[in-house]
């Protein structure tokens, strides 16, 4: 079952032929191809091989009689091999994520959302403090799933050389196209204002300050001219991978996943919670995936891993967990629910830090601690039953259950 904190997946060894050049700091080149490893003097320069650029997108010619795939032709970033062909695996640990995200596969239409429905139709059903938290979450969330999506296939798709990733990241991009789906059936469900809610990241500043920290780090790689290969724009993949998986999914999540989810410990809006059960399972999975990822590209690339970059990472995730405790304080300007501000500056500093140790740096607020315990008993979801037990018994794959 998933685990809140999934150690890196032993990574596999950096290949001992195409080994990058190593260089303690960042070198610009006004030159990009200077920079290009060049292939081990026993490669099999074939037509394809030499039309396939770092970055390749697997869709050069095919070419009549090129050597079949070795395992070690595979890198995970700037790869020369065939990217159509898924084996032999060389990173087990992404082919065993697909596989895990398919074993979870669910609908947002197979949670019974009636009584959420006669909870918020009831005028003292709930506080106002409380319509807000619901209200302002799934602003965030509605569309902070489509960004993640678009930075995916835009972005991160392109990038990542390897066929078994791919595999991961195809996946992955179905379950943001859930989440999202999750959120307007919830909206939908409830009968919110949909253009209120979807335009929040447009209207509401703490919602807007997170989505705009994190589009800048996107929209470099979705421009059709970027290429990775050269250490400058290495990082600036890097970069990326640690802003969306890192800090978006890892620590922007946080906030509305213990206050939504707060609810359901309490029997309110017990739909809404058990959507996000599932839809936190999921993302705890994108998390370690990308982890992963940037584990094996630090591992293959160490030269990309300079102090002046962890440093610069390491102030990313700090102004990040800054800008997470103000969307804190935002929301939840009182106490409700048994939360309150103040321990969630405790907890977001606790993630900060845990976040920290899975991509080897130091922790940024040493002796955090975590005042929801309980978070962790989520994550060990099953699909079957759950402690809420509202899921429903019948499962109609592919179909709409009605609940009226
Ligand atoms: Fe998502
Ligand atoms: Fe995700």
């Amino acid at each position: 079952m998933l685990d809140w904190d999934d150690a890196p997946a032993p990574a596999a060894p950096a290949p001992v032929r195409a080994a990058p050049p190593r260089a303690q700091t960042i070198v610009r080149t006004p030159e990009p191809k200077a920079m290009r490893v060049p292939p081990p003097d026993d490669f099999e320069l074939t037509p394809t091989a030499a039309h396939a650029e770092a970055g390749a997108t697997g869709l050069e010619a095919v070419e009549m009689g090129a050597r079949r795939i070795q395992v070690d032709d595979k890198k995970i970033i700037n790869c020369r091999a065939d990217l159509n062909q898924l084996v032999p695996f060389k990173y087990e640990w992404a082919w065993k994520k697909y596989l895990d995200a398919c074993n979870n596969h669910w609908m947002p239409q197979e949670i019974n959302m009636s009584a959420d429905i006669a909870l918020w139709q009831d005028p003292n059903g709930l506080t106002e403090d409380e319509r807000t938290i619901i209200k302002r979450s799934l602003g965030f969330f509605s569309t902070a799933d489509s960004l993640v999506a678009n930075n995916l296939v835009l972005a991160v798709y392109r990038h990542l050389t390897n066929p078994e990733c791919r595999q991961y990241l195809l996946r992955q991009a179905f379950e943001e196209a859930i989440h999202t789906h999750a959120y307007q059936y919830c909206i939908e469900s409830l009968g919110l204002d949909e253009a209120e809610v979807f335009n929040m990241y447009r209207e509401v500043p703490s919602i807007h300050d997170k989505a705009a920290w994190s589009l800048p780090f996107t929209q470099s790689l979705a421009d059709q001219t970027f290429h990775t290969g050269t250490p400058e724009n290495d990082q600036r993949l890097l970069r990326d991978l640690i802003a969306f998986y890192v800090v978006f999914e890892g620590i922007f999540f946080y906030v509305g996943f213990v206050q939504l989810l707060s609810f359901g410990r309490r029997n309110k809006m017990v739909g809404v919670s058990e959507q996000i059960q599932y839809i936190m399972r999921d993302e705890s999975m994108h998390m370690n995936f990308g982890i992963d990822v940037i584990n094996q590209i630090k591992i293959e690339n160490p030269h990309l891993w300079t102090p002046q970059f962890q440093q610069e990472i390491a102030d990313m995730l700090h102004e990040a967990t800054q800008l997470e405790i103000k969307y804190a304080h935002d929301t939840m300007p009182r106490g409700v629910l048994g939360l309150n501000a103040s321990q969630f500056n405790e907890y977001l500093k606790f993630v900060c830090n845990r976040r920290c140790a899975q991509i080897g740096l130091k922790a940024l607020y040493p002796g955090a601690e975590n005042p929801f315990p309980w978070m962790s008993e989520v994550m060990d979801l099953k699909k079957e039953k759950n402690f809420f037990e509202t899921r429903v018994t019948e499962y109609q794959t592919g179909g709409a259950l009605s609940w009226d």
